[in-house]
């Protein structure tokens, strides 16, 4: 008995549970129906007579003993469990998980598409394997355009009468539009675009496009105006203005080049728009009848508006995007910083 009662005193000296459990594996193994406790009671049936008053009080010291360290464990455990749960701050952010993001690309593009999307337009979309006819006859380039030449176009079969060609513009995408529709026409045509370039902080041979086609009865240019500066606006800002400089697209008469006020100096003057106060953003114009009527639209009843910009030329503008090769090179440094965009 003396061995026992050492025993569970050494037991209980060691006794520092972690959790519940333990404390209540514990209480079995002492006072459980085969524990040792209870087993030493059983043995106390045994002692002497003379010696039970001894025994008897030693045995009931050591239970309260095992009884208190049981209740005052449990109740220490129990207590750090609820303090632990109530210092459980809910409002604190969540640890960081890489869920990757949007391309800078992608996120102008789905912009830009919005604002138009609210304007009425719909989205067409056509091949980036074309025909010279899309890209260029169609369009109203003459045969000896320089757009045509081998410097600029990736030719895939020339040997035709209609060059198959990787298309250099999503204008392409007009002809196909208006060679299937019957006016009112009224979409977007955004795509890859393909150019025999050498790639540099301002040129590269693939980009992305967004053509603009809005042909219906009674169409000016004074619609065409309105609906770039609201573009500007939704796009840069509502203090935005816009301004257009005659220029010249074999597709459209009369052709304009488009500038924004330089989002960053207001127009002021700094830098990224080198001191001009503009930033070009798109070229546009009236449709040239001859276009129309390649396509079979009636240029007598009806005319329109195209215009065609650059999704990556918008987007370095936006965020003051210095190297168009940051697009392409998937630096994770780069595409990081559009993750909360
Ligand atoms: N296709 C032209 C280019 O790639 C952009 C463009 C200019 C499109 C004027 C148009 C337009 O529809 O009217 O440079």
């Amino acid at each position: 008995m003396r061995k026992t009662i050492d025993h569970i005193l050494q037991q209980l000296e060691g006794f520092r549970p972690g959790t519940l459990s333990q404390v209540e594996e514990f209480r079995v193994q002492m006072l459980g129906k085969k524990g040792m406790l209870t087993r030493l009671f059983e043995d106390f049936k045994n002692v002497e007579p003379e010696q039970k008053r001894e025994w008897g009080q030693l045995l009931n010291q050591l239970k309260t003993k095992v009884q208190e360290a049981v209740k005052t464990h449990k109740a220490q455990l129990e207590q750090k469990q609820e303090g632990a749960a109530a210092t459980d701050d809910l409002t604190k952010p969540a640890s960081f998980t890489h869920a990757g993001s949007r391309h800078p690309v992608s996120l102008v593009l789905r912009e830009i598409l919005d604002i138009y999307a609210s304007m009425g337009f719909a989205i067409a979309e056509g091949p980036e394997i074309e025909d010279d006819r899309h890209v260029f006859s169609a369009l109203n380039f003459a045969p000896d355009h320089p757009a045509r030449d081998m410097q600029d176009t990736f030719f895939i079969n020339t040997n035709t009468d209609n060059p198959i060609l990787l298309r250099t513009h999503t204008s392409s995408v007009q002809v196909r539009t208006m060679e299937t529709k019957i006016p009112p026409i009224r979409v977007v045509c955004p795509g890859r675009v393909f150019r025999n370039e050498a790639i540099s902080a301002r040129a590269h041979c693939i980009f992305h496009q967004v053509e603009g086609l809005y042909i219906d009865k009674n169409v000016s240019f004074a619609d065409l105006k309105q609906a770039i500066l609201l573009f500007a606006r939704r796009m840069f800002g509502s203090s935005a203005r816009i301004r257009l400089r005659p220029s010249y697209f074999p597709f459209t008469e009369p052709s304009a080049e488009v500038d924004v006020s330089c989002n960053i100096c207001g127009g002021q003057g700094c830098n990224v728009c080198k001191n001009t106060g503009w930033l070009e953003i798109m070229g546009a114009g009236m449709v040239d009848p001859s276009v129309l009527e390649a396509s079979g639209i009636d240029s007598q009843k009806y005319s329109g508006y195209a215009f065609g910009m650059g999704v990556e030329r918008i987007a370095m503008l936006k965020w003051q995007i210095k190297d168009l090769r940051l697009y392409f090179e998937n630096d994770v440094k780069f595409l990081e910083q559009f993750f909360l965009w």
